[in-house]
């Protein structure tokens, strides 16, 4: 038996659906879920209910993380076709913005082209503008971007190709940056074919020889994030299933086995998962804080037994490699052995590093 210590994962893409739906996930739940997963910071998406649009729905969402988090976070600002002058007193408070290009879970598709171009104008950063954009609309993002002068990072690239056109932009001088899902390089549209309503999520799975394609340009890929975007089995057998998997407890054992078949690097599983979605985000990484990791063999993830409160698995059946034994956060040993060790409201927002 072999043990790793590593300095966690922030990922930069969760839906803890708080307020608004905390039937499905909550704040104390789900960042419970990301310690158990080794995730010592997490970046909460603004599609909730009500959206996260202005100064009174971001502050009651920052009031309820800090009364219940229990890992270190950041908050995302949406737009809803709204006032642009909210969007700049509010960017110095939020970790960036997130625009929806395209439909997916929440109503905050953002496709009138008009107000786009006033949003990449008035939008000040420091954080980037970060994108939900399928295929065509990345193309629309990129262009917005290079207008205005904006640094962009581009949510659960859909496609391979999707990374040539990106990587495109980059070369031409763009500032951008983007993400890829675990379930688009481990799920496939034939390998879950079987999961029915439990392998739907936005963007789509592809096929496996994209999947294939996503793994050989990995180098193209800035982050990996987990779009943990959890929905309750009743609602996922129902007969209109919305959209969206769980995936903050599966990211880092999916990724070590990917390590362990030497398809990617420790140094670049790290840089993907930590370093890099600090710098993209303009955040210090938290002080005096690790995790530690038991390595036993590879084993395979179950459907039950997550912290998540809808407690399943899309990676179900999948190889994966190591489980995660203590967090050290800020000091403080605050998950060991299936155990949670600190109070809600532990957590932190990360600190600004700009
Ligand atoms: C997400 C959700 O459920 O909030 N669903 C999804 O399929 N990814 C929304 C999103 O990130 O698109
Ligand atoms: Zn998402």
């Amino acid at each position: 038996m072999s043990r790793l210590s590593l300095p966690g994962v922030v990922d930069a893409h969760v839906h803890l659906r708080e307020p608004g739906a905390a039937y499905k996930e909550g704040i104390l739940l789900g960042t419970t879920a990301a310690l158990a997963g080794g995730v010592i910071a997490v970046f909460d998406m603004p599609n909730n209910t009500p959206p996260i649009v202005d100064r009174r729905t971001l502050d009651r969402k920052r009031r309820l993380f800090e009364d219940q988090a229990v890992s270190d976070y950041g908050l995302f600002l949406g737009y809803d076709g709204g006032d642009v002058e909210a969007l700049e007193e509010l960017a110095d408070e939020v970790v960036g913005l997130k625009l929806y290009l395209d439909e997916t879970f929440g109503d905050m598709t953002t496709s009138v082209p008009g107000s786009l171009e006033e949003v990449f104008e008035a939008w000040p950063g420091p954080g980037p503008i970060a994108v939900h954009a399928e295929s065509d609309s990345i193309v629309v993002a990129l262009g917005l971007a290079e207008r205005h002068g904006q640094r962009l990072h581009v949510c659960h690239v859909p496609h391979p190709d999707d990374l040539l056109v990106i990587d495109a932009a980059r070369q031409r001088g763009l500032d951008v940056t983007c993400e890829v899902t675990p379930h688009h390089l481990f799920l496939s549209k034939e390998s879950a074919a079987e999961l029915g309503a439990f392998g739907h999520m936005k963007p789509p799975l592809v096929s496996s020889a994209d999947v294939d394609l996503f793994w050989k340009r990995l180098d193209l890929v800035d982050i990996v994030a987990s779009d943990h975007a959890p929905h309750t089995r009743k609602e996922k057998n129902s007969s209109s299933p919305p959209p969206g998997v769980p995936g903050l407890e599966t990211l880092l054992p999916l990724l070590l086995r990917a390590v362990d078949e030497e398809r990617l690097t420790f140094d670049r599983f790290e840089e993907m998962t930590y370093h890099k979605p600090l710098a993209i985000y303009g955040r210090c990484g938290p002080e005096d804080t690790k995790i530690e990791v038991v390595l036993e063999g590879a084993y395979r993830l179950s459907d039950r037994g997550y912290e998540t409160r809808c407690d399943w698995s899309p990676f179900r059946g999948q190889w994966a490699l190591g489980r995660v034994q203590k967090v050290r956060l800020r000091g403080a040993s605050v998950w060991e052995e299936g155990k949670l060790l600190v109070s809600p409201g532990y957590g932190r927002p990360l600190r600004s590093c700009n």
